[in-house]
């Protein structure tokens, strides 16, 4: 398994061009089962997790066409004139949880679905059943054995109004991925407003779908009988956009983040000015910069969109190791995901984790060690901690960094850092 070395001390300075979102992009690859006609999309970032999921979109009958130079940058261009399979194995959807939002659509363009249960992670249980409640709002039938979602509405969805009891990414995605081949209006109360919703709600707008609501909480959809092909740009990933914002501020220097919106994280750069980073926000993104001084202990709480987002919050934690004072860092949306405070605290942080909330106390200096994590944000967090950290980190599991993060140390190294891959047989480079 690869390792990723980091020796920490090297001041950033250059610019980042950011990636397609993952978490967009994952959504609308699923949204190419609805239609028969292929759907274009551009701005993609190549990814473990698009990879995985490309390789179910083929069981299920789809074309998958990779182009890395497209007019319009890295493109995929996916197919399914017909669905030859409407089962995703256990083994697919183990491999990544988002595999299971298939569901919706298999079941809105066939009448029958059988979808491996995706399990808890390390982040939390990730229960599915407001997903599922879903789906029986709209008529589909709901089965569970063996591991498996049985799902069957041959006479088609239905229209329904949905209250979610809580605000859920995944639940709100996966209704409006069926709710648009449903016969008659459903509504979403309670949905998501996350820019990975208003990017899938614009997708489908294009593929026909009629939808009103975007960026609120009431979502209303007026099912059609089919849709088409569209060609649509993937939204810049906002969680690869915080995470250099916050490599910057932790090494040190002034990095301009292009290709991206800095209004998709204004609840973490508030946070980074009230730490003392200076942000300048700009059309196409935002530069960030820190000079020498000690940076401030700022408390977070995370939210659904637009409050701070949990997948920012490891990474602002790692931030929070070497500033001034004490920081209260409180998690609200998983119950499990401090699993890199551990970590943090081989490289010398001072942390204690009570339930949902960890005090950070921050420390002058940070100290390379061997670390590894058990996710995708617990193990950039790592890295981000790194690059500040005397002497030599090395960041073991690294691929859980590939599921999301697009050529890491390519990007990080063109700034100055001093980072680079050990290879799984070797140890080398
Ligand atoms: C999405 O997960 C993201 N994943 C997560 O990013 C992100 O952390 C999360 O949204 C919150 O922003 C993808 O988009 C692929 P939720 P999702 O449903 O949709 C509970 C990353 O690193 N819940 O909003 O699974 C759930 O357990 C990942 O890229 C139920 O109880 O998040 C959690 O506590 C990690 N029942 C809360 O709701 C359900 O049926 C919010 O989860 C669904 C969710």
């Amino acid at each position: 398994m690869d390792r990723i070395a980091i020796v920490g001390g090297q001041r950033l300075e250059g610019e980042i061009p950011i990636s397609g979102a993952k978490n967009s992009a994952i959504k609308l690859m699923a949204a190419s089962l609805l239609t028969d006609q292929p759907l274009r999309l551009t701005n993609m970032p190549r990814l473990a997790d698009t990879r995985f999921l490309g390789r179910l979109l083929r069981r299920l009958g789809a074309e998958v066409q990779e182009i890395d130079d497209g007019p319009d940058g890295p493109e995929t261009i996916l197919h399914a004139p017909e669905i030859v399979s409407a089962i995703a194995p256990y083994d697919l959807v183990r491999q990544m949880r988002a595999s299971f939002n298939v569901l919706g659509p298999l079941v809105a363009r066939t009448g029958h679905a059988k979808v491996s249960l995706p399990g808890g992670c390390t982040i939390g249980a990730r229960p599915v059943d407001l997903h599922l409640k879903a789906l029986e709002a709209l008529g589909a039938s709901i089965d569970l054995h063996d591991g498996y979602v049985f799902a069957q509405a041959p006479r088609g969805l239905r229209g329904a109004r949905i209250e979610f009891p809580f605000v859920s990414v995944g639940a709100t995605e996966h209704t409006l991925l069926a709710a648009v081949l449903a016969e008659g209006e459903t509504v979403i109360v309670n949905a998501a407003c996350e820019p990975e919703i208003g990017d899938l709600i614009d997708c489908l707008t294009r593929m026909g779908a009629k939808i009103e609501g975007k960026d609120t909480s009431t979502l209303s959809i007026k099912g059609v009988s089919r849709l088409n092909g569209t060609t649509h740009a993937v939204i810049p990933d906002r969680i690869e956009t915080g995470t250099y914002a916050l490599a910057v501020a932790m090494a040190g220097g002034e990095v301009r983040l292009t290709r991206t919106r800095s209004d998709f994280i204004e609840a973490l750069l508030v946070k980074m000015e009230a730490a003392g980073v200076e942000i300048t926000r700009a059309n196409d993104g935002l530069t960030v910069k820190r000079n020498g001084a000690r940076l401030k202990s700022v408390d977070v709480e995370t939210e659904a969109y637009p409050g701070f987002a949990t997948d920012l919050q490891a990474q602002f934690m790692a931030l929070m190791t070497m500033a001034d004072g004490v920081s209260v860092i409180r998690e609200t949306i998983f119950e499990n995901r401090f699993m890199h405070a551990p970590e943090l605290a081989r490289l010398g942080a001072d942390i204690t984790v009570r339930g949902g909330e960890a005090e950070v106390r921050g420390t002058p200096q940070l100290h390379g060690a061997q670390v590894m994590a058990t996710d995708l944000r617990a193990s950039v967090s790592l890295v981000v901690a790194a690059l500040a950290a005397r002497g030599e980190t090395v960041v073991n599991r690294v691929y859980h960094l590939d599921r999301g993060f697009e050529r890491l140390e390519e990007k990080l190294g063109a700034c100055g850092a001093d980072i680079r891959r050990l290879s799984h047989d070797t140890g080398e480079e």
